[in-house]
């Protein structure tokens, strides 16, 4: 049975009231802001503290908190922690989301590149040595799990390894909230800190996210760590929609529709089922133009590949569609040691 909606349940059972309140649209519906009924993000006691403590309990979390700012709050928050801890280095690929660059150059954590290797123009996860000799010189390591490609790195052994070496191991998930229901391939299964980026992958509103800490140690921190990034004006909004993302059910059809759609449409073989990376080479632009003009749009367009987002919300019948227009469109190859491509979201000077 699907679990209860707290906060969208608070919001319903509001009483139609005079809004002498912010936001100054004076509509008094769900988007509210702190009010008496409505708990405060900042030192929850209410709905909210009931709210993250189902989601911690979801996520396998000692702590979880709800965050309205993207992933992008949740990658500064785990890395503040790891300055408050006393510690200066941070072992990251190379090919990490922009967010991890920013934070370490604001913070002054020295980022130690974890070395990737780029085939058929996909920057691959690292493997285990090349985490290994970045560790010795950090004191700490970030990974993102999964990559936008849809790769993971070996989870359960780079968490031995961070184990062994006493160094905390963060993951950058905000492209894995849909995996809680998979625990061997779940960032927190391994991970100290970790942060899900629900908007992605699970059906909550642009910018819903959790970040969450596995001790209370690091919960602790955290929690010191949120005040510092999230906005004070939460959106209720996108809080119901990150709880309700969170207890969304599995939808395992369509992940089996999506399994069989990578091997039907010739698409890179990866382990996350919401990921489908469809090689056109040179002809990336025309495809991607082509289906727009059939109302279909990809994620993104690297230069080598179209990227389609899945999350337990497709529909199949819109999978179907997309298979029947690919069948139509050229594809050329990616050479074995084309460059990675550029995902337009990354670009950014390091
Ligand atoms: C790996 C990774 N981390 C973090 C982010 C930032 O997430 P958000 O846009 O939710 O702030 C992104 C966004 O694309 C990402 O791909």
């Amino acid at each position: 049975m699907r679990e209860r909606l707290r906060i969208a349940d608070m919001l319903r059972a509001q009483k139609r009231h005079i809004s002498f309140h912010t936001p100054g649209h004076k509509h008094a519906g769900a988007d509210i802001t702190e009010l008496d009924y409505s708990d405060c993000l900042l030192s929850p006691d209410g709905v909210l503290k009931e709210a993250q403590e189902d989601i911690a309990r979801i996520l396998g979390a000692e702590r979880s908190f709800l965050l309205t700012d993207g992933s992008t709050s949740g990658v500064f928050s785990m890395l503040w922690c790891l300055k408050a801890a006393g510690m200066r280095s941070v072992a990251a690929p190379a090919f990490s989301h922009p967010c991890v660059w920013n934070a370490c150059n604001i913070f002054g954590l020295r980022m130690v590149p974890v070395v990737q290797e780029t085939r058929f123009g996909i920057p691959l996860q690292p493997v285990l040595d090349q985490i290994k000799s970045a560790l010795g010189q950090a004191d700490a390591l970030l990974l993102t799990s999964p990559d936008y490609y849809g790769n993971l790195p070996d989870l359960a052994a780079v968490s031995a390894l961070c184990k062994a070496e006493n160094k905390p191991f963060l993951i950058d998930g905000a492209h894995g909230g849909h995996l809680h229901f998979v625990p061997v391939l779940y960032a927190g299964s391994y991970a100290d800190l970790w942060v899900d980026g629900v908007h992605k992958s699970l059906p909550a509103l642009t910018q819903g996210a959790v970040v969450s800490a596995k001790s209370e140690t690091w919960g602790g921190r955290l929690q010191a760590a949120v005040k510092l990034f999230r906005t004070s004006s939460p959106s209720y909004p996108i809080m119901a929609s990150v709880e309700y993302a969170v207890k969304y059910p599995r939808n395992e059809r369509v992940e089996a529709a999506a399994d069989l759609f990578k091997t039907q449409y010739g698409c890179v073989g990866n382990t996350d089922w919401t990921k489908l990376l469809v090689p056109f080479g040179k002809n990336c632009r025309k495809a991607q133009l082509s289906l727009e003009a059939h109302g279909v749009y990809p994620e993104f367009n690297d230069g080598n590949y179209l990227m389609f987002y899945l999350s337990p919300r497709t529909r199949e019948k819109d999978l179907k569609k997309l298979g029947k227009l690919l069948k139509k469109l050229p594809r050329d190859g990616v050479a074995e040691d084309a460059p990675a491509g550029v995902i337009p979201m990354y670009r950014e000077e390091r």
